[in-house]
Parts: structure tokens; C-alpha cells; sequence
């Protein structure tokens, strides 16, 4: 895989995203869902009383939340709770937020010179590997993820997140791929979401409008396309609305010299510090 070409990163500037089909093999895609396969299968939820589903435990959901920082930990889709009659794998959202760092597995998929020097390719001077999420998006209940750039929810000034989605199946439109605004990460943010004082978090609007959706593309994607994103791309994705799952990687990289403020939701203990690619550039 080579070096990202200078058009693809004139793109990308200008896009604010750019698509990288087949940038991981089939069989590096299936190692992680293998893996979280078995993840998913040693998480024993009604066991550990970590399950959050009604109004009344929103104060222990936020807290499971807010601690995940450093953790992989379960996040059921909304509708859904843990039920023994239906497979785990089918009512999960999601699991973060230190895969990359907590799994072999996981932290050999993301810490590969391909993918480090795209992150030097976009702008990347020293990175640092803050967040990985894997997203299920089960078929029929996988929800919709509203419009949102991620800058606001990895805050660092100056702006510097990026992310890194992978396709580990294929997303089509049918069963929610990603749609973007291209060109609107030159925009200010418009909001933020910060840990509050009242030990929860908030969600600070800082401009109303909503995003002028219109000229919104679909990102269609095959497995083992790699989707990066600028941290002031809007996004979106659809509900699942097809029989088959859409699961999706996620890494999100920031850079070491920025400022990363304490009430941002996502920290780290002191234990496990933040760490780089810890690999070679392909250059
Ligand atoms: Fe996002």
C-alpha cells in the first residue's frame, strides 16, 4: 500500500474525507471481528449487572460510560437489553473505548506502517491512538447516528482529531453506511460535549443551525475500505434497515502536542498513558 498521492491529500484537504478501498485485507478485517467475536462471548452481562436500560440507572449508564475510557466495555443498542433468547452480537451498539490498546489483536490492527503513514499522510506529526469503538449496527435494530462531527466529542485545541473508519463488511445504503457533508469541516464547531459539574456530562451549543444537509453523499463501502475522516466532517448514519449487519471499526487519532482538556468525557488513567503507532512509516 503506498503512500497516500498528492491528489489524495489535496482531496482530502478540501473534502475533509477521503475512501481508501481495499486498504485492509479480508483476512486482516476478519481477525478483529473473530476476536470481537470472542469478546462478545466471554461478556457476560446479566451477570456483571451491566446493563443500563431504563431512565432510573441513567446515573450508573452515564458513570459505565464516562469510565470507559481506558476499558472495552459493552454499549447495548437503545432499544435493546440483555435478553439470554437473543444472541449478544444482535443487540449490541457498540464496544470501546481501549480495544487498541487492551487486545493483541486489536492493537496489532491499527499499529501497521500502512496505517501510520496515512496518518502522516493527512497532517499527523505525532499521533496518538485516543479511542477505538467497534460498532455492530445489528440488522433491522441498528439506530440511526445523528449528524455530529467528532472534534466536539474529542475536543483538543487546536482541533487536531481525525478518524479512521473501517468497513468489516460491507456498508450500502440499506444497511447504514455512512452519509457526509464534504467540505463543511471548514466550519467552526457547533457544539460540545463536555463532562459537567454536576458529575454527568452536557452538550454546549454553540450554534443552533442545523447542517445543510442537501448535498449530503452516501459513502458505500466494500470490506476492508478505510474511510478517514476529519474531526469538523459532519456525518451521519442511517438505521439498519436490511437483514445483514454493518460492523465497522473505528480508530480516532489525535496529536500529542495539543491541548486535550480534563472535563472532555474520554480520559485516561495515569496508569495507561496515550500511546502512538509505535510502528515505521512506509517512506
Ligand atoms: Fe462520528
Amino acid at each position: 500500500m503506498p503512500p497516500l498521492t498528492s491528489s489524495q491529500k489535496k482531496s482530502f484537504e478540501s473534502e475533509g474525507v477521503l475512501v481508501l478501498p481495499d486498504f485492509f485485507s479480508q483476512e486482516e478485517c476478519d481477525s478483529v471481528r473473530n476476536r470481537m467475536g470472542e469478546l462478545v462471548s466471554e461478556f457476560k452481562p446479566l451477570d456483571q449487572g451491566t446493563v443500563f436500560s431504563t431512565t432510573e440507572h441513567k446515573h450508573a449508564q452515564e458513570d459505565y460510560f464516562l469510565t470507559s475510557g481506558d476499558k472495552i466495555r459493552f454499549f447495548f443498542e437503545d432499544s435493546q437489553n440483555a435478553q439470554e433468547q437473543v444472541p449478544l452480537e444482535l443487540s449490541l451498539n457498540k464496544a470501546g473505548h481501549a480495544m487498541h490498546d487492551l487486545d493483541p489483536v486489536f492493537s496489532a490492527f491499527v499499529r501497521q506502517p500502512k496505517l501510520a503513514q496515512v496518518a502522516a499522510d493527512v497532517g499527523f506529526i505525532d499521533p496518538l491512538l485516543l479511542q477505538s469503538m467497534y460498532i455492530f449496527k445489528p440488522p433491522r435494530i441498528g439506530g440511526e447516528v445523528v449528524w455530529h462531527t467528532d472534534h466536539p466529542f474529542l475536543w483538543t485545541d487546536p482541533p487536531s482529531v481525525k478518524g479512521f473508519w473501517v468497513a468489516l463488511e460491507d456498508a450500502t445504503i440499506t444497511n447504514g453506511c455512512l452519509w457526509c457533508l464534504p467540505g463543511l469541516h471548514k466550519e467552526e464547531p457547533r457544539q460540545r460535549f463536555q463532562r459537567s459539574e454536576s458529575g454527568g456530562t452536557e452538550m454546549v451549543i454553540l450554534n443552533p443551525d442545523p447542517y445543510p444537509t442537501e448535498k449530503k453523499i452516501a459513502i458505500e463501502a466494500e470490506k476492508g475500505t478505510l474511510v478517514v475522516i476529519d474531526g469538523l466532517l459532519p456525518h451521519w448514519s442511517g438505521p439498519n434497515t436490511s437483514s445483514r449487519s454493518r460492523h465497522a471499526f473505528t480508530l480516532h487519532v489525535i496529536e500529542r502536542e495539543v491541548h486535550y482538556p480534563d472535563d472532555n468525557w474520554l480520559q485516561r488513567s495515569k496508569e495507561m498513558p496515550l500511546r502512538g503507532f509505535e510502528t515505521q512509516l512506509l517512506d
